[in-house]
C-alpha cells in the first residue's frame, strides 16, 4: 500500500503512531474493568478519566459533560432521540445520515421535522432559522463542517440565535475536530457529537458533550457506566486512543490548519490548471482546510473513483450507494446541483501524512484519468 496516495480523510484517517503505541500499551497493561474497586480496576479508571480530561480540554467543557459513545453515530443518535418535547425538531438539508436516520424515525411517530436550505454555497438559511425558531422547537440540530463538500457553518452566529430563544442546539462536530477550533466555550451549544477516526484517533470511539443542565435521555441501560447515561463496560483502549488524539487535535491545530489548507489549494490549483470543465462546491472562505469538492462536468463520479483507485488513488464520490443503485448526494442537490452534476462530483480531502509531491502525483493521475472517462463518453 505504500505507493499509494490517500486523499479521503474525511472518510477516516490514519491512526497517529503516538496514539497505536498508548492503545497499545493499555490493551496491554491496563486490563482491569473500570468499575472495579482494586488496583487493576483503578489503573483503568485513571485511564479514562484522563482521557475525558483531555477530550474537555479540547473542547474547553467540563469533564463530567463528556460520554463516551461508540462513536458520532451513537452520539447523534443519542441527541435526538434522547431530549424530551412534542416541539418540532429542526435540522439543515444537509446532515449526515446518522442525523437524517433519526430524524425520519422521529416524523414516522407523528414529529414534526423542519429541514432548513442552504444556498448555493452550502451555507445554512439563518432567515428560515429564525423565522423557525418562532415555532418554539424542543431541538435544533446542525452539522458543524459538512463531510462532503467541507463547508463550515458560521456556528457561533447559529448558537447565538438558538440559544436566545432559549432552544437546546445539537452540533455534529465529527469533521469540524482537528481541523477547525471547536470550542464550546465561545459557541453555545448544548449538545455535541464526535468520532475519534476522522482526527487520527480510533474508530468505533465518540463522545456525546450534554452541558450544563440539558436533560437527554439515556440509550444503554444495564450499568452504573456514563454516571446510568451509557451502560456498558468502557473501551478502555479506544478511549485511551482518543484521548491521546485529542490532546494532538489541541496542540497542533495552529499549524495544521494552514499546512492542510496549502495542500488543498494546490491539488485545487493543480487540478484546475490541468483539466477544463471543473468547478469546485462550497463557499472556498468557509471550507474546512483539508476538504476540496469538485465536479468534474461530464463525468461518473463513482466511474472516476474506480479509475483512480486503480491507479493508486484513494478519494470518494458525491454520491451514496443504496441497495446497489447510485443515488446523487443530497448535500449537492440542497446545494441547487441537478442529480447530473452531483453524480459527477469527487471529495478530496487530505490529511496526516500527505505531502506536496503526493498532491502532484494525484492532480496527474486524476487529469489522466479523466481525460481518458471524458474520450470515452465523448460523441464519435
Ligand atoms: C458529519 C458526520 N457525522 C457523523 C458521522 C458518523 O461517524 P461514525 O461512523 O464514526 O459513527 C460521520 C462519519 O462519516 C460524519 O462525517
Amino acid at each position: 500500500m505504500s505507493d499509494r496516495i490517500y486523499l479521503d480523510h474525511n472518510a477516516t484517517t490514519p491512526l497517529h503512531p503516538a496514539v497505536s503505541d498508548e492503545m497499545a500499551r493499555v490493551l496491554r497493561d491496563v486490563y482491569g474493568n473500570p468499575s472495579s474497586t482494586h488496583a487493576e480496576g483503578a489503573a483503568a479508571r485513571r485511564v479514562v478519566d484522563t482521557a475525558r480530561e483531555q477530550m474537555a480540554a479540547l473542547l474547553s467543557v467540563a469533564p463530567r459533560e463528556v460520554t463516551f459513545t461508540a462513536g458520532a453515530t451513537e452520539a447523534n443518535n443519542t441527541a435526538l432521540l434522547g431530549i424530551e418535547g412534542d416541539g418540532p425538531v429542526i435540522a439543515s438539508s444537509v446532515e449526515h445520515p446518522s442525523i437524517e436516520a433519526p430524524l425520519v424515525w422521529l416524523e414516522e411517530r407523528g414529529r414534526r421535522v423542519v429541514r432548513l436550505g442552504v444556498d448555493e454555497a452550502g451555507l445554512l438559511d439563518q432567515d428560515a432559522l429564525e423565522r423557525i425558531l418562532e415555532e418554539s422547537p424542543t431541538l435544533v440540530t446542525i452539522i458543524w463542517a459538512n463531510n462532503e463538500t467541507g463547508v463550515v457553518q458560521p456556528m457561533g452566529e447559529i448558537a447565538e440565535r438558538v440559544k436566545a430563544r432559549g432552544v437546546p442546539l445539537h452540533v455534529d462536530a465529527t469533521q469540524a475536530v482537528g481541523k477547525a477550533p471547536v470550542d464550546l466555550s465561545r459557541v453555545p451549544a448544548d449538545l455535541l457529537s464526535l468520532s475519534a477516526h476522522k482526527f487520527n484517533g480510533p474508530k468505533g470511539i465518540g463522545c456525546l458533550v450534554v452541558r450544563g443542565d440539558v436533560e437527554c435521555a439515556p440509550r444503554a441501560l444495564g450499568g452504573p457506566q456514563e454516571r446510568r447515561f451509557r451502560g456498558g463496560t468502557e473501551n478502555v483502549a479506544g478511549i485511551a486512543g482518543l484521548g491521546v488524539a485529542a490532546q494532538l487535535a489541541m496542540d497542533g491545530l495552529d499549524a495544521r490548519i494552514p499546512q492542510y489548507a496549502g495542500l488543498r489549494d494546490r491539488l485545487w490549483k493543480g487540478l484546475e490548471g490541468a483539466i477544463p470543465d471543473l468547478r469546485r462546491n462550497g463557499d472556498p472562505e468557509a471550507v474546512l482546510c483539508n476538504t476540496l469538492s469538485v465536479e468534474f462536468r461530464g463525468v461518473a463520479g463513482d466511474i472516476l473513483v474506480q479509475s483512480l483507485d486503480l491507479e493508486g488513488l484513494a478519494v470518494s464520490a458525491g454520491a451514496a450507494c443504496h441497495s446497489g443503485s447510485i443515488h446523487p448526494s443530497h448535500v449537492l442537490t440542497a446545494m441547487g446541483r441537478s442529480p447530473e452534476q452531483a453524480l459527477g462530483c469527487l471529495r478530496l480531502s487530505v490529511g496526516l501524512g500527505i505531502d506536496e509531491a503526493q498532491v502532484d502525483r494525484a492532480v496527474a493521475i486524476i487529469a489522466e484519468q479523466v481525460a481518458k472517462v471524458r474520450a470515452l463518453d465523448a460523441p464519435r
